[in-house]
């Protein structure tokens, strides 16, 4: 295989360590989309720290046509995102889309031209020290995980012989709705309790949280995902072996008041038992006070902003 002309859109956590490992092969060329010019990272891994130089654009109009996108804005900015998928994407591109949550075709490909979207399970911590320094931990098995097919060797070529390691799965859907079962208890909770991991400990939240999860796993089971009849306590449990001062991603945009990723998590599941006729009642509520809180924090960020 050729050279390969890569973009990153979105120098977070995860596209700051994924546009380091990208850059560690030598057979990409990296471009990075972002908001604010960054023209090297630091890149921590294990005990090593090396410094990176980043080819970084910061408007979409200088971007050209690339190989791979690897989207990895929050997916509540995919919109935003737009512009630079506009000048980035071909027919014959293809868009990873390392975001949280279901639906990706859904979320990016009315933006992508008619480029292939290949949805990401994002398995690894990716944490942005600094704007320019980001550390990658392994949680656990792959880093990334992609749906079998002909794109997987593909993506997966991207990053050989750099830390992150791509899986492919025939069983995707399954492994995205485990995902995303964590997710929908781990982000809401500790964001409107302003707690972090251990609060899961207290006997009232175990309970709602396996109330929050046996809905979704309904959901799951409906929308074709191979999920056991106790998937909910096998959750909860493993769930209980995490780190109790850990945060999430939700906890942090919450107390930095940030728009939050809530119409992915909760909000995927609320819209697909609309689609099978299932009450999530507490889905639904966790929803609600969390998109109240999000809308609030986007306005003031708005007004912040505006000239
Ligand atoms: N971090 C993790 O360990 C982790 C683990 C698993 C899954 N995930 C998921 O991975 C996804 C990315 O998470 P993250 O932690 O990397 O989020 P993040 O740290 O908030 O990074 C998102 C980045 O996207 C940038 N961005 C937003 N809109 C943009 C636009 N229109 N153009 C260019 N850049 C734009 C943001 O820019 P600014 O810096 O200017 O705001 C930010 O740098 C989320 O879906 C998250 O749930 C994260």
């Amino acid at each position: 295989m050729g050279r390969r002309k890569v973009a990153v859109v979105g120098l977070g956590g995860i596209g700051g360590v994924a546009a380091a490992c990208l850059s560690l092969s030598g057979d990409n060329d990296v471009t990075v989309c972002a908001r604010r010019p960054i023209d090297a990272l630091t890149f921590d891994h294990n005990d090593d720290s090396v410094r990176i130089a980043l080819n970084t654009l910061t408007d979409p109009q200088q971007a050209e046509p690339v190989d791979w996108v690897v989207l990895c804005t929050k997916a509540q900015d995919t919109a935003s995102a737009a512009p630079w998928l506009e000048r980035l994407c071909t027919l014959h591109t293809a868009v990873a889309v390392l975001q949280n949550g279901i639906g990706h075709e859904e979320r990016v490909a009315p933006h992508a031209k008619g480029a292939a979207v290949l949805p990401a399970i994002v398995y690894y911590n990716g944490e942005r020290i600094a704007p320019d320094h980001m550390r990658l931990r392994h949680i656990r098995g792959h880093d990334l995980l992609v749906p079998a097919g002909p794109r997987s060797d593909e993506f997966a070529a991207l990053f050989a012989g750099t830390p992150i390691d791509v899986g492919a799965s025939d069983a995707f859907l399954t492994f995205q709705w485990r995902k995303l079962l964590i997710n929908v208890i781990a982000n809401p909770i500790t964001a409107l309790t302003r707690q972090r991991l251990g609060v899961f400990r207290r006997a009232d939240i175990e309970e709602l949280s396996l109330g929050v999860l046996r809905e979704a796993v309904a959901v799951g089971r409906a929308e074709g995902a191979a999920l056991d009849d106790n998937e909910a306590e096998t959750i909860f449990a493993t769930f209980l072996g995490y780190p109790p001062e850990a945060g999430t991603s939700m906890y942090f945009d919450c107390l930095a008041e940030r728009p939050l990723e809530i119409e992915a998590l909760n909000g995927a599941v609320v819209a697909a038992a609309r689609r099978h006729g299932i009450p999530v009642p507490l889905n639904t509520a966790l929803v609600a006070l969390l998109s109240a809180i999000s809308d609030t924090n986007a306005a003031a960020a708005a007004t912040a902003t505006a000239p």
